[in-house]
């Protein structure tokens, strides 16, 4: 079957690309597209658009939430959770300042980024963290006081590391990006952002 672009664009808009077969199909046209159009530029490459792992590969079949089967959903989520490699010094926090910058960063994989060079974790672009940025998208939960209302208990500390390390592990098809898992930031980097959201001395704890 063959489907003009904007024939497909208007069924996603009435929502039957939820219907499987019509999502396969959306996808793989979508991908000729990419291919057709798209040049490696830097960090911004064809082939990390265009391979798809097991996670991306069913969130791209589901895309909608609610007619995504909830058994596949578990699945993937218990899946993800495997791929999740803890501190190789058993030590979960870095610094809350390095943390800051890296919340505060957008840069990083990017045509116009420097291959190679760290990336940033763009954390408020989606959530609230400490009281003095109020420059803060909403796409996440405000993760103000995190550390102050959950404590920093060895649940805790492997609950926020899994989480930023493999956001799918807890939430199937998650906006949030795999920071750990899909190399955004590397173990240092996620040790300092562990600190600002647990470290009592973080502005994300202070009233
Ligand atoms: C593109 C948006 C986006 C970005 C960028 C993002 N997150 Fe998230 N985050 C979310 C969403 C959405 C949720 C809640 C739903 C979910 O888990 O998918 C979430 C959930 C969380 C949670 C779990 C909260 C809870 O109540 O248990 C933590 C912790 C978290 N994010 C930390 C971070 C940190 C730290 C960064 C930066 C390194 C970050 N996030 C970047 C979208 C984002």
């Amino acid at each position: 079957m063959k489907y003009s672009v904007l024939m497909l664009a208007s069924a996603a808009a009435f929502g039957l690309a939820a219907q499987p077969s019509l999502a396969a199909d959306y996808a793989k046209q979508t991908q000729e597209l990419m291919k057709a159009d798209f040049r490696s530029k830097g960090p911004a490459t064809v082939e990390g658009v265009l391979q798809q792992d097991e996670a991306q590969k069913l969130c791209s079949a589901y895309p909608t939430p609610e007619k995504r089967p909830k058994k596949l959903a578990a699945k993937l989520e218990a899946e993800q959770l495997k791929l999740v490699k803890y501190p190789s010094d058993g030590q979960y926090m870095g610094r809350w300042q390095e943390g800051e910058k890296i919340a505060q960063n957008g840069r990083g994989m990017q045509s116009s980024d420097k291959a190679g060079a760290p990336n940033g974790g763009n954390c408020y672009a989606c959530h609230q963290l400490s009281k003095a940025e109020i420059s803060f998208g909403n796409i996440g939960p405000s993760l103000y006081q995190y550390g102050k209302l959950r404590g920093d208990s060895e649940a805790i500390l492997k609950y926020t590391w899994a989480k930023l390390y493999n956001s799918q592990a807890f939430s199937a098809c998650s906006n949030m990006p795999r920071f750990g898992h899909k190399g955004i930031l590397d173990e240092q980097q996620l040790k300092d952002v562990m600190a600002l959201l647990l470290d009592p001395a973080s502005p994300v704890n202070k009233d």
